[in-house]
């Protein structure tokens, strides 16, 4: 049997950031999503409860969770989606909505992982230039065709820490929708 090739694709790996301090235990680290408090108590105590099923699969579709997270805020439980981390949920999004040569927009200054699941789908990334290291609506909107298919934006920003506040939002998603729908 023919040993399978590899599909070359040219993207740069994802390097995660420093994970240890000169070997100290103690240390806060603010550049991950990582809780510098350690496992709650309410964890802990659950996790010592004898007839907790961590032997199993969880159910795939989370469906306990998301109906716990319905209730508490309030959203139709078939908007929610769980997944392994958000970089689950950023690869899901992309292959549900990207084909090749379909174009994402991304802050220059943005999450590594949007630019590398996008390319795996064969999508062309586009780079909007940031004004003081803050997110531009205006220069995400120059960089929209009738090929946009994703604006990623993460809010506050990795890596920069700035942010779009609620009306600016709201103002690039309704501006996006007529931009969209009159480019060339
Ligand atoms: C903006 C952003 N999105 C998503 C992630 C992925 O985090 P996780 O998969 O732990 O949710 C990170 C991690 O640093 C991030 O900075």
């Amino acid at each position: 049997m023919n040993v399978p090739k590899f599909k070359n694709i040219n993207i740069k790996s994802y390097k995660p950031g420093k994970s240890g301090v000169n070997k100290k235990k103690k240390y806060i680290k603010l550049s991950a999503n990582e809780s510098s408090l350690g496992v709650s108590k309410g964890v802990k105590k659950i996790l010592k409860k004898k007839n907790i099923f961590l032997h199993r699969y969880p159910d795939s579709k989370s469906n306990a969770l998301r109906r716990a997270i319905s209730r508490e805020v309030k959203c139709d439980f078939d908007k929610i989606i769980c997944g392994a981390g958000s970089d689950e949920i950023i690869q899901m999004i992309c292959q549900l909505y990207l084909n090749k040569n379909d174009e994402v927009i991304l802050p220059e200054y943005s999450f590594l992982m949007y630019r590398i699941y996008s390319k795996i789908v064969g999508a062309k990334v586009l780079f909007s230039k940031e004004i003081k290291f803050k997110i531009s609506i205006e220069n995400i909107l120059k960089k929209v065709t009738k090929k946009t298919k994703i604006v990623f934006i993460a809010n506050p920003n990795n890596p920069t820490g700035t942010y779009l506040n609620k009306s600016e939002l709201i103002l690039l998603r309704k501006k996006l929708n007529k931009k969209n729908s009159t480019s060339n």
